[in-house]
């Protein structure tokens, strides 16, 4: 059974994220959506809002599971027997970043590989953040989110 670990902030999940999401889930048998606790980057929701969101928006997915972690992603990775990461690549901008990342994981645990999803074009300028300020700024963030997303955050930022 090839199972992958999904890793990432998702803060908030976008329509890119879940375009990756989908596709993994037609390659892998079962594909492990984990939010980062530990990332570096400053919350805007909370891991179990992210966590939550992702779940309404992958309930479509039935070989996905939705989790978050602490630690290293290699290491979470192992737990659950994964030997795959995914991760979505939209520009070449994204591409020195993620080969950092891919390779330091190789350099902490060869046996799991990193598989890059080219995410389709008409979502390659999405971001978490442009979501974040557009949203604050009272913009429309239909383009952006999957609808059970954009749903909770207008409610909650009362837009
Ligand atoms: N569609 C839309 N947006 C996308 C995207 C896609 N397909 N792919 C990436 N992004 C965007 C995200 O929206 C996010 O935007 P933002 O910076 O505006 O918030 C950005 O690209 C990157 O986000 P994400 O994919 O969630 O990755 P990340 O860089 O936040 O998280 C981890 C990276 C969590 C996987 C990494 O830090 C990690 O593994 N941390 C655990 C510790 C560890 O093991 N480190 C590695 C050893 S050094």
């Amino acid at each position: 059974m090839k199972i992958a670990i999904y890793p990432g902030s998702f803060d908030p999940i976008t329509k890119g994220h879940l375009d990756v999401l989908e596709t993994g889930a037609e390659i892998f048998d079962k594909v492990i959506i984990a939010v980062a606790r530990n990332s570096e980057k400053h919350g805007f929701l909370t891991i179990e809002e992210r966590v939550d969101l992702i779940r309404q928006s992958c309930a479509h997915l039935k070989n996905v599971e939705v989790d978050s972690f602490n630690g290293l992603t290699i290491d979470y990775a192992q737990q659950k027997g994964a030997t795959i990461l995914l991760r979505g690549l939209r520009a070449v901008s994204d591409f020195e970043y993620e080969m950092q990342l891919s390779q330091n994981n190789s350099a902490l645990n060869h046996n799991i590989k990193t598989v890059f999803l080219i995410t389709k074009p008409k979502y390659n300028f999405i971001s978490s953040s442009s979501v974040r300020e557009i949203l604050l700024n009272g913009g429309d963030i239909t383009k952006f989110v999957p609808e059970e997303v954009k749903i909770y955050l207008e409610k909650k930022y009362k837009c």
